[in-house]
C-alpha cells in the first residue's frame, strides 16, 4: 500500500497574504491523535513535494484541516497557496509527533503556547473532549506579529463556546490569550516577555507557572522553542517525549525556508 493518500481540497480560506487554511477529504482508514502532524504536499513533475504539517482538525472529524504560511520562493507553499476547491493534495498515512496529552504527566492547567502557524496542533487539541477531562483549565496562547494573523480568533471566541458537544467545556475551561508584537492590540508583547513579567498570568487570573500544577505544549520557531524551553527548565519543568511523559513537550511549527 502507498505511504500516501490522494485527497481533494474542500475549502480554502486566506487569512492574510502570508497565512491560509484549507480543508480536504479524509481517507476513512487514516488514524491520528489530536496534536499529530503528517507529511502533506503536491505532485510536482510527477514527484511528491512534501512538508510536515500539523493537523488542525480533530481526529473525530470527517475532513482534514491545515494552516499554512505562504512563502513566495518556498518550493511547496509558493504552489500550495494557489490551491482551489477540487484540487488534489497528497496526505501521508502515518501521522506522528510529540504534542500529545499522553506525553504529559497529569496536571491542573494545560498551557498551549504557539506562535504563527504553531497554533495549528492546538486547534485539534482544544477540539478534543479528552483534553478537558484531563485538565481543569486549558490556556491557548497565540503570539503573532499583526492582529490579522490571529487566525481562528472567532472560531475560538464565538463558535467553539456554542459547539453542540464541546460548548460547555469550552465556556468553563478554555482561556484564550492572543498577543501581538508589531501592532497595537489589547495584549502586546512576546509570549516569553508576558510570562517573565507575569502580565499574562495576572490578566488570566492564574498563579505564576509552576511544575506542580502546570503542563505546557510549545509550537513555534526554533528561537521561540529555545527561549521557552530554557525558561521552563529554569523553573524546574522536565521535557517529555514519546517514550517518557514530562511537564512539557515541544514541536517545531511549519515554516518553509
Ligand atoms: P516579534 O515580532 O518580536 O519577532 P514569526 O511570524 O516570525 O514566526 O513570529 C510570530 C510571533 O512570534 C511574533 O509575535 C514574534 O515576535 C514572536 N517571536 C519570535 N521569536 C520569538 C521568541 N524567541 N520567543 C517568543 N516569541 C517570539
Amino acid at each position: 500500500m502507498s505511504a500516501f493518500n490522494e485527497e481533494r481540497v474542500l475549502s480554502v480560506h486566506h487569512w492574510t497574504d502570508r497565512l491560509f487554511t484549507f480543508t480536504t477529504t479524509r481517507d476513512a482508514s487514516l488514524r491520528f491523535s489530536n496534536g499529530h502532524f503528517t507529511m502533506i504536499g503536491l505532485k510536482v513533475n510527477d514527484k511528491p513535494l512534501l512538508r510536515a504539517y500539523s493537523i488542525a482538525s480533530a481526529n473525530y472529524e470527517e475532513h482534514l484541516e491545515f494552516l499554512s504560511i505562504k512563502v513566495d520562493d518556498g518550493p511547496l507553499t509558493s504552489r500550495l497557496q494557489h490551491i482551489q476547491v477540487g484540487d488534489s493534495i497528497i496526505v501521508g498515512r502515518k501521522p506522528t509527533g510529540t504534542l500529545l496529552c499522553d506525553y504529559l504527566l497529569p496536571g491542573k492547567h494545560l498551557y498551549l503556547l504557539g506562535t504563527g502557524t504553531g497554533l495549528a496542533p492546538f486547534l485539534s487539541i482544544i477540539r478534543d473532549p479528552e483534553t478537558y477531562e484531563r485538565f481543569e483549565k486549558v490556556i491557548l496562547v497565540h503570539g503573532v506579529r499583526q492582529v490579522d494573523e490571529l487566525a481562528y480568533h472567532d472560531m475560538v471566541t464565538e463558535h467553539l463556546p456554542q459547539h453542540e458537544f464541546l460548548g460547555e467545556m469550552v465556556k468553563n475551561q478554555l482561556l484564550y490569550y492572543p498577543t501581538v508584537t508589531r501592532e497595537s492590540y489589547r495584549n502586546m508583547g512576546r509570549i516569553t516577555e508576558l510570562m517573565e513579567n507575569g502580565k499574562m498570568f495576572a490578566d488570566l487570573g492564574l498563579p505564576p507557572l509552576n511544575p506542580a500544577d502546570d503542563r505546557v505544549m510549545l509550537c513555534g520557531s526554533p528561537a521561540m522553542l529555545a527561549d521557552l524551553k530554557h525558561m521552563l527548565e529554569t523553573r524546574g519543568f522536565k521535557e517529555g517525549n514519546t517514550s517518557k511523559p514530562g511537564d512539557f513537550v515541544i514541536e517545531r511549527a511549519f515554516a518553509e525556508k
